[in-house]
C-alpha cells in the first residue's frame, strides 16, 4: 500500500480544482498508483502516470459495467449504455450509434458547422464583449448534437441543467438535486421517445427507437441510456475544449499570435490543447473484475480504479517540456478522448467543432482579451469534467 488512507493529499480540495497540476507532478513522483478515499465514500486508486494509464485503459480486466459491481438494482438508470459496459454488449451499444460519427460523415457537417459558428458570433448580445463560455462555447456544440438527435433546440437550457447534475453528482449534497433532475430528465426523454414512435424522422433518435421496437438490439433502459449520454457528452465536453483552448491562448499571447498568422496550425492546435488542458479529467470509473498485481500494488476484486487523463497528458516521461503550451507540438499521442475499446466516439466531431470555432473566433476576434485575472476565474467543481464557469472576454 502507498499512502497513508487517512491522510489525503490536496486531491478534491477547492485549490485543486483551481489547478491540479502541481498535485498530479508530486503523484507522479511518489504515488503514481495512489490508493484513495473519493468524496462518495469508497476507495480506490487514481493512476496518474501516462504509461500506466494507457495499460489501464487497454486491460479488460479492469471492467466498466457497472451493473454487474452494484447488481442490477443500481439506481442510476444513466449507466445502461456503452460507457459503462463490457463487450459483448459493449460492443453492440456502441456499433447502433458509430455510423453517425464516422469521421467522412462529420466532415460533411464542416460548412454547417461554420455557419452555425458565424451565426453566433454576429448575433452576440454585445460586439464589444462576451461570456465565452455562455455565449459560444456552450451552443455551438449543443446545436449540433440536437440537430443531429433530432431533439428541440429550445430545450437546451433544460439539458444544460440535468446534464450538470448528473456530472456533479459526485457527492452525497448534490443526491437530491440529482434525483430531481434524473426524474425530470427521464420523463422528458420517455415523452420524447413517444413522440418519435408515432413520427419518426431520419435523426438518430428515430433510428434508436426503431432499434428498440425491434427487440433484439437495445433494451429500453438502453435507449434512455445511450441518448441520456450523447446528450451530456455533447453538452459537458466540446464546451470546455473551447473554453479551456481558449484560455491557453489567451494565456500564451505568442502561441495565439502563431496561430492567427498560421491558421493551418489548427489541427496541431487543437490537439495540444486537448493534451495540456483536457475537458476530461479523470477517465470514468473501472473497477477491478478480479484481484489484480499492478506494478507492486495488490488492487482487490471489487475496487474502482480511475485514469487521471490530466495527469497522463503532462507526463514528463511521455512529453518534452510537459508543462509548456506549444502549438507546434509533434503527434503528441495524448490521452484526452481515453484510449482502447471505449475511445471517444465523438472525438471526430468534437475536433471538428474545436478546430472550427476557435480559427473562427481568432479571425473574427483577433485582440480578444481576457476580462477578468485568470487567478479569479472559477473552475467547475466534480470529478470529470475540467472547464471554466465563466470566461469574461474583451472581444476589440
Ligand atoms: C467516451 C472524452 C466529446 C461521446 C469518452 C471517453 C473520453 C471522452 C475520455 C472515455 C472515457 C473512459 O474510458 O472512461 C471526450 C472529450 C470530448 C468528447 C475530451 C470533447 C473534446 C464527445 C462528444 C460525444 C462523445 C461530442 C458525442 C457525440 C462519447 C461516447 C463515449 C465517449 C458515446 C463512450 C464510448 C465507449 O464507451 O465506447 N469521451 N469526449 N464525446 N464519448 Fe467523448
Amino acid at each position: 500500500m502507498s499512502t497513508n488512507e487517512t491522510s489525503q493529499p490536496e486531491l478534491f480540495t477547492r485549490e485543486f480544482t483551481q489547478n491540479p497540476y502541481p498535485v498530479y507532478e508530486k503523484l507522479r513522483q511518489t504515488d503514481p498508483i495512489y490508493r484513495v478515499l473519493f468524496p462518495h465514500g469508497d476507495f480506490g486508486w487514481i493512476i496518474s502516470r501516462y504509461e500506466d494509464a494507457v495499460e489501464v485503459l487497454k486491460d479488460n480486466r479492469f471492467s466498466k459495467d457497472v451493473v454487474k459491481r452494484y447488481g442490477p438494482d443500481q439506481q442510476n438508470i444513466f449507466v445502461h449504455n456503452m460507457l459503462f459496459s463490457d463487450p459483448p454488449d459493449h460492443r453492440r451499444l456502441r456499433g447502433l450509434v458509430q455510423k453517425a460519427f464516422t469521421p467522412r460523415l462529420i466532415e460533411g457537417m464542416r460548412s454547417h458547422i461554420q455557419d452555425i459558428a458565424d451565426d453566433l458570433l454576429d448575433n452576440l448580445n454585445s460586439q464589444d464583449k462576451m461570456n465565452l463560455i455562455d455565449e459560444f462555447a456552450f451552443p455551438l456544440p449543443i446545436i449540433v448534437i440536437s440537430e443531429i438527435l433530432g431533439v428541440p433546440l429550445e430545450d437546451q437550457d433544460k439539458f444544460r441543467l440535468w446534464s450538470n447534475s448528473i456530472i456533479d453528482a459526485t457527492s452525497s449534497e448534490h443526491a437530491e438535486v440529482f434525483e430531481k433532475h434524473a426524474k425530470e430528465f427521464i420523463d422528458y426523454l420517455n415523452n420524447w421517445f413517444a413522440k418519435v414512435r408515432e413520427q419518426p424522422g431520419d435523426d438518430l433518435i428515430s433510428q434508436l427507437v426503431v432499434a428498440e421496437d425491434s427487440g433484439e438490439q437495445l433494451t429500453e433502459k438502453e435507449l434512455l441510456g445511450v441518448v441520456a449520454l450523447l446528450i451530456i457528452a455533447g453538452h459537458e465536453t466540446t464546451v470546455n475544449l473551447i473554453g479551456n483552448g481558449v484560455l491557453a491562448l489567451l494565456e500564451h499571447p505568442e502561441q495565439r499570435d502563431l496561430l492567427i498568422k498560421k491558421p493551418e496550425l489548427i489541427h496541431n492546435a487543437v490537439e495540444e490543447m486537448l493534451r495540456y488542458n483536457g475537458p476530461v479529467e479523470f477517465s470514468t470509473s473501472r473497477w477491478a473484475s478480479e484481484d489484480i498485481e499492478f506494478h507492486g500494488h495488490h488492487i482487490a476484486e471489487g475496487e474502482i480504479v480511475i485514469v487521471a487523463l490530466d495527469s497522463a497528458n503532462r507526463d514528463e516521461e511521455k512529453f518534452k517540456d510537459a508543462d509548456v503550451f506549444d502549438i507546434t507540438r509533434e503527434k503528441s499521442a495524448h490521452l484526452a478522448f481515453g484510449k482502447g475499446i471505449h475511445l471517444c466516439l465523438g472525438a471526430p466531431l468534437a475536433r471538428l467543432e474545436g478546430e472550427i470555432a476557435i480559427n473562427t473566433l481568432l479571425r473574427r476576434f483577433p485582440d480578444m482579451q481576457l476580462q477578468t485575472d485568470v487567478n479569479e476565474l472559477e473552475w467547475r467543481p466534480g470529478m470529470i469534467v475540467r472547464g471554466v464557469k465563466e470566461i469574461p472576454v474583451q472581444l476589440k
